[in-house]
């Protein structure tokens, strides 16, 4: 039987689409399974780093984060890829930095982080023997600090409901475990719109608590979006560092020096009773805990390789839109963990909690290697010379705190995250 030439065409085109759907299905099946993951300094260094425009850096980083958009209605720079949210979040951040830095100075903050302890620790002592778990009052106290210090200035301390404060951290944390259950990370960044659906009666009260929280909306349009970087990060920092500390009798004479004269200087310079500085024991933290274990960036797969943009030129544009190119996506990891717990980097002892180690680093000849718990390069956190000294305050606050009270830190060996404290609690000694 004689084959017509459009029967051939008809052939040719089934053959080409089936191949291309095939590659591109491959491509896929590729992508989501293999995700590259950076242990070097020289490895995250390049992924992080200036190599690349802000804009190729904000889009991979948005990408990687479409998690955060779901599981919180995050609006900010993190979840955006344009150049302009960025620098309006990022300058909005700066000036809250700016205007605390401008109220009294740290002496201002460390008033704000001793009211915002006697103020928990009171809530729990009257009438009632005292008891509560460490990560509760930690994110309470830590939340506290930042909203009358940073976020609003001009708050009166005692008119935050309690209640407010303790949803917000309460559900914030539970939305971040349920978003990581439900799709791993590489999951989830390899393919954003097949994230679960967010958990919504959660998320209304979370934004009715954050909304009590920071009302002027003027200022702050979605809370969420400012109370996140700034809060999140920093009460697991005071968190690991208070685990390390509350033991110790050195750590906590340093802690007590430092609340006695709190500025940068003290923080920095080394303590002629204990031969450490508080910087140490903060940084020490920071490398064996980081609150940000891994920084994803994301590429889409298709825009990145001009072969495949021509295979996929040739399909049916109904078949480019069920495909859904746009969500083949190949992810990267910096994987600031396994750098700052590697033994060919910080030794044999990388993995004990050894804060004179940064004595060999304290010259600027001999220069440490390098932390990346505020990431590296133009994204870079621009709460690095804050956040630390800060944490240093409420810890030492806390620490205070306790004494005042006669209540002691029960521990466990093994010492938490964002989850993870079971068994560590504040009691009457
Ligand atoms: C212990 C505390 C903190 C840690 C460990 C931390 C960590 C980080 C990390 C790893 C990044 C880079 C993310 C990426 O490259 O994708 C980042 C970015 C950022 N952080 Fe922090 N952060 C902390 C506290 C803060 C605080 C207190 C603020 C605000 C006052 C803040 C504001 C920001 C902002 C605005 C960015 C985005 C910078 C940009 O896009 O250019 N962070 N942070």
């Amino acid at each position: 039987m004689p084959i017509d030439m459009y029967s051939v065409w008809l052939l040719l085109t089934t053959l080409t689409g089936s191949i291309i759907i095939i590659v591109l299905t491959i491509f896929r099946c590729v992508a989501h399974t293999s995700t590259q993951r950076h242990d070097t300094p020289k490895g995250i260094m390049n992924l992080l780093g200036p190599s690349t425009s802000v804009r190729g850096l904000l889009k991979s980083r948005s990408l990687a984060n479409q998690r955060l958009r779901h599981t919180f209605n995050i609006t900010n720079t993190f979840v955006q890829a344009d150049t302009q949210t960025h620098n309006i979040f990022v300058g909005r951040m700066k000036d809250l930095l700016r205007v605390q830095s401008r109220h009294g100075q740290w002496g201002g903050f460390l008033r704000i982080a001793r009211q915002a302890v006697a103020s928990e620790l009171n809530r729990y002592t009257i009438g009632q023997e005292f008891s509560t778990a460490f990560a509760d009052l930690v994110q309470i106290v830590t939340l506290k600090a930042i909203v009358v210090s940073l976020l609003d200035p001009d708050r009166d301390m005692e008119s935050i409901d309690a209640q407010d404060l303790c949803a917000s951290a309460t559900l914030i944390t539970e939305l971040w475990a349920m978003s990581k259950q439900q799709t791993s990370v590489s999951s989830a960044a390899s393919s954003p719109s097949t994230c679960t659906p967010p958990d919504v009666d959660r998320l209304a009260t979370l934004s009715t608590h954050l909304r009590r929280l920071l009302p002027d909306t003027e200022r702050y349009p979605n809370p969420i979006d400012f109370v996140v970087p700034t809060w999140e990060t920093l009460w697991r920092l005071v968190a690991t560092s208070l685990a390390h500390v509350y033991d110790n009798k050195d750590y906590r004479h340093n802690f007590h020096e430092l609340l006695g004269d709190p500025t940068p200087g003290r923080f920095r310079t080394t303590s002629l009773d204990s031969n450490l500085c508080t910087e140490w024991i903060i940084n020490e933290t920071l490398r064996l805990h980081p609150p940000s274990r891994h920084i994803s960036r994301s590429f889409p797969l298709v825009k990145e390789h001009k072969g495949l943009q021509i295979l996929v030129s040739l399909l049916p544009k109904f078949i480019r839109d069920h495909l859904r190119l746009d969500s083949i996506i190949r992810s990267e990891i910096a994987d600031i963990e396994s750098v700052h717990l590697s033994t060919d980097i910080w030794g044999p002892d990388a993995l004990e909690f050894k804060p004179r180690r940064w004595e060999r680093h304290a010259g600027a000849a001999d220069s440490a290697p390098t932390l990346f718990a505020f990431g590296y390069g133009p994204l870079m956190c621009i709460g690095k010379s804050w956040a630390p000294m800060t944490a240093a305050l409420i810890v030492g606050a806390i620490l205070e705190g306790i004494d005042a009270e006669r209540l002691e830190i029960i521990g466990t060996a093994v010492i938490g995250g964002r989850a993870g404290w079971a068994g560590w609690e504040f009691k009457h000694s």
